[in-house]
């Protein structure tokens, strides 16, 4: 479950009251918490919409690669999408078997390859192609192993553009995005695979972009794999065995629950779509990474100051808090919204405060938020479980934030933040 309040107002996640947990910890702030439980809860609620059809979710490592997650993630059967040889080396330590692993990437490099294909008995359970060009790359480095790899063909499907309704820095299946081959080329490319003896074309892949908030778009890709499916088994391809039609649920970053539709609304559709085609006998792979993890994690903040003007064109009201875009990028890189609240409620009236961290530059700013005339000493910003932590830095010499892991209403494990005498020390050199 998301955020809950307490009885007196106090702000709780994973059953366990935050301001608590960040003092008793002594993790300090900036600091991520999230709900290993409600992670879990989140993956068995979609597994559900498979209604025991063959099937893989795996999970986009690069939404939460935190190794007490992915570990979550496979005890509820979940598989992993990795796009780098070092998420590939994290989900295998964190248990999860080479075969329930696809690896996506347009720029796969020659080492990265060489762990993909050496791993376990067979390498992993598909690398995902997403150019004609990687064939003969991936074909020269199985021929080195003296191996068969398994493969996929990632297809970018040319939707318009428009139909995509995301971001346009996290839409990937137009015409333009160099994700995925081009589908005008996935003839061509699939008689390369043919003819390439160490490579085995087992699935087939789509993915459009993320944060969709229909399922429209997503189900129209679906549609163009599985037909070339059902035209690859009618003709040659014998061993293809999954049709993985991506991930991309959006989330309800508003909180207007219902409003949105949910993840197991997007397997439902994909499902739809492969029941049309007659290829039930296929397994349905999708690839969510966000819908698993953003609002099962938060990101909790100290307020540093207030700071008020008259301006020229009326009062402005700046609250001023410890974490900035560093910590949290998604506001200022695709101007995303995450509702802010205070760690303890306040009665009476509220103010519109514009919230914004301590970067130097004018996009370190969380938007415009009503909060309490004395917003006390923390605020949550919401639903940051996905993209926060992974695309966290250290610029303006900031150090990393702090990790807590909330399971079985306790506090399971604490990252502690990296500190700024190791940043000076790595950067004195
Ligand atoms: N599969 C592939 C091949 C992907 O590239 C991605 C995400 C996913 C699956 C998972 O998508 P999800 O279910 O999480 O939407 N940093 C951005 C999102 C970037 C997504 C990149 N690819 C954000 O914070 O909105």
């Amino acid at each position: 479950m998301p955020t809950t309040r307490s009885d007196v107002g106090n702000l709780l996640l994973g059953g366990l009251d935050l301001a608590a947990v960040v003092a008793e910890t002594g993790a300090g702030t900036p600091s991520y918490v999230y709900d290993l439980d409600a992670i879990a809860a989140e993956a068995r609620a979609l597994a559900l919409a498979f209604e025991g059809a063959p099937h893989l979710v795996a999970y986009a490592v690069k939404a939460n690669s935190a190794g007490l997650v992915l570990r979550a993630l496979a005890g509820e059967g979940c598989g992993a999408d990795v796009v780098s040889g070092a998420e590939l080396a994290l989900a295998l330590a964190c248990a999860i078997p080479p075969d329930r692993i696809v690896y996506s990437g347009v720029a796969k490099l020659d080492p990265e390859i060489d762990r993909a294909i050496g791993c376990g008995e067979r390498g992993i359970g598909a690398i995902q192609l997403e150019s004609v060009e990687e064939i003969a790359r991936v074909e020269a480095r199985a021929a080195a192993q003296g191996r068969r790899v398994r493969v996929s063909a990632r297809i970018n499907p040319a939707a318009p553009a428009s139909s995509l309704e995301t971001h346009a820095h996290i839409a990937t299946g137009h015409d333009e995005a160099k994700f995925g081959i081009p589908i005008d080329d996935v003839g061509a490319a699939l008689d390369r695979i043919a003819k390439a003896p160490h490579v085995e074309l087992v699935g087939l892949s789509v993915h459009i972009g993320s944060q969709l908030t229909s399922t429209g778009a997503y189900a129209a890709a679906a549609r163009e794999v599985f037909r070339i499916a059902r035209h690859l088994r009618g003709a040659r391809a014998a061993s293809l065995a999954f049709v993985d039609t991506g991930g991309g649920f959006g989330v309800d970053y508003e909180g207007t629950r219902g409003a949105v539709v949910r993840p197991a609304d997007f397997v439902r559709a994909a499902r739809v779509i492969q029941r049309e085609e007659g290829l039930e006998d296929l397994a349905l792979y999708v690839e969510p990474g966000r819908s698993l993890v953003a609002a099962h994690g938060v990101l909790v903040a100290r307020v540093v100051q207030e700071k008020h003007a008259t301006g020229r064109s009326g009062e402005r009201r700046w609250l001023m808090i410890d974490a900035g875009m560093n910590d949290l990028i998604r506001p200022a890189l695709y101007q995303a919204r995450h509702r802010i609240v205070p760690l303890v409620a306040e009665r009476g009236p509220t103010l519109p405060w514009r919230v914004v961290g301590p970067v130097c530059e004018s996009s370190d700013d969380f938007g415009e938020h009503e909060l309490p005339r004395a917003p006390g000493e923390h605020v949550a910003i919401l639903d940051a479980g996905a993209y926060g932590f992974t695309m966290a830095s250290a610029y303006n010499g900031r150090a990393l934030p702090a990790e807590i892991f909330l399971a079985g209403g306790r506090v399971a494990h604490v990252s502690a933040r990296a500190t700024e005498e190791r940043w000076v020390r790595e950067r004195l050199m």
